[in-house]
């Protein structure tokens, strides 16, 4: 395939790239092999997408309840520990029917697809039919995503109609997990399992014992809440005498691609851990307004050299759209700065970095050759058209004015891309690709 087209992405935190008409050719497979700008020896057989219509890499959302997909926008009442017990054990406890899970995932994944959400991690609820479900669904509709039933089996931290039986069968129901998800979707290369312990209050000593040595054995990722809330940190202090991320790394469950959800009270001395593990955070910043009494020292963790994705937590965050999160790291960055008390904007998160963790952070975290639109990665891309402007006036475009005047240009670029990420909705979507293929067609 042969695609034409302006590409907006970010190959640094600091760094917007703006490639005006670019020709970038995808083997057959999904990869990229050349984006070079439109010449005269490249252009044959070249799809022009319409001058009004730019191209931004595909979002990658690194944490996502799928199973809680239809209390999304509701029941943010209570506090973490009671939402969990309340409403969200409760509707996942209804996944025991795979044909209710289903219904669930073919409304959800096309959804989130047409949001531009072209890689989800998800956590399912403790069924494996359901789990491997939504693997067969994802590679279905041909969304990316990193799959995973999730283990609890603590008699205090679940309730006794939605656990795991006990450690050993949790254990070996996830290896099962893992292992039928890799025969029936693994040659699609789209789709792979991911070992998913709930979080720490919700298994016992002997499960995440069971479930490091999983992922020691098979070289399966990981995925977590971390330091969610003061409750849960207390919770493990308490219990374990060390933090989360101190206790995690105990069990072998720090590892590298290890996705820590929230982790909003971490020390200094958890962030060199975190970093030095090569493992990420995955920050769901609409999500902790709610569940957090903090916002993620995200500019820290950066610094600290900790691989950053975003997340929508689906649905302790109400909002599906990743891009919608990258205005709220903007905003609850701006907050943290306010709690300094003085103008410390060396913790701002501006669009560019925000759109950062939307796209190559979370691929940098997850090792995923996406993220970004270069030669080598996945051709997994949004198409958004400027004068579909879903909501508001329409975006301004740069063209025609001062074309002597690159800064200027520049400039009105930069605008347009954050009128862009802040206010694309899936009306102003045209088209999204993942590995190569059309997944969501609005032309
Ligand atoms: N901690 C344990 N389970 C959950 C969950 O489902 N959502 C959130 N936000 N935090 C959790
Ligand atoms: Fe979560």
């Amino acid at each position: 395939m042969r695609l034409r087209a302006t590409i907006l992405q970010t190959p640094e935190a600091d760094t917007l790239e703006v490639l005006e008409d670019q020709v970038i050719d995808v083997e057959g497979d999904g990869t990229i092999t050349s984006v070079a700008p439109a010449g005269m020896n490249n252009t044959d057989g070249a799809i022009s997408l319409p001058p009004d219509t730019v191209l931004i890499p595909g979002l990658v959302d690194t944490h996502v309840h799928a199973s809680q997909w239809l209390q999304l926008g509701t029941g943010l009442d209570l506090p973490l520990d009671e939402w969990l017990f309340a409403y969200t054990f409760p509707l996942e406890a209804r996944y025991a029917d795979t044909d209710f899970a289903r219904r669930v995932w073919v409304d959800m994944v096309p959804r989130l697809l047409a949001h531009g959400t072209t890689t989800a991690v998800y956590y399912t609820s403790i069924h494996r039919p359901a789990t491997l479900a939504l693997a067969e669904t994802c590679v279905g509709y041909g969304q990316r995503a990193l799959v995973g039933r999730v283990a609890m089996d603590h008699p205090d931290g679940t309730p006794e109609w939605y656990r795991d039986d006990d450690a050993g069968s949790a254990i070996e129901a996830s290896a099962r997990s893992v292992e039928e998800i890799r025969q029936v979707v693994g040659n699609h290369g789209l789709v792979e399992p991911i070992i998913t312990p709930r979080f720490i209050p919700a298994c016992t000593d002997e499960l995440l014992t069971g479930l490091g040595q999983l992922a020691a054995d098979t070289g399966v990722r990981v995925q977590t809440h971390c330091s969610e809330n003061q409750w849960e940190h207390d919770y493990v202090l308490d219990r374990h005498g060390c933090t989360d991320t101190e206790s995690l790394d105990r069990f072998g469950l720090l590892r590298p691609n290890t996705v820590l959800a929230h982790a909003t009270h971490l020390t200094a001395e958890d962030r060199a851990k975190i970093a030095s593990s090569r493992a990420g955070v995955s920050h769901c910043p609409l999500s902790n307004v709610y569940f957090s009494e903090r916002v993620f020292a995200a500019r820290a963790a950066l610094d600290a050299g900790i691989p950053v994705g975003l997340g929508t937590d689906i649905a302790g965050g109400p909002e599906p759209s990743l891009l919608a999160q990258c205005g709220h790291a903007v905003g609850s960055s701006r907050l943290l700065e306010r709690e300094a008390g003085v103008q410390a904007t060396g913790r701002r998160i501006d669009i560019v970095a925000a759109f950062w963790m939307a796209t190559v952070g979370g691929a940098t975290m997850l090792d995923l050759p996406v993220g970004l639109l270069a030669e080598g990665r996945r051709f997994d891309a949004v198409a958004i058209n400027l004068n579909a402007a879903g909501v508001g006036s329409p975006f301004e475009h740069p063209d025609g004015e001062d074309p002597g005047h690159a800064d200027r240009a520049n400039n009105r670029w930069s605008r347009l891309f954050e009128q862009i990420v802040r206010r694309t909705r899936p009306a102003d979507i045209t088209s999204v690709w993942v590995d190569g293929r059309r997944v969501v067609d609005n032309r």
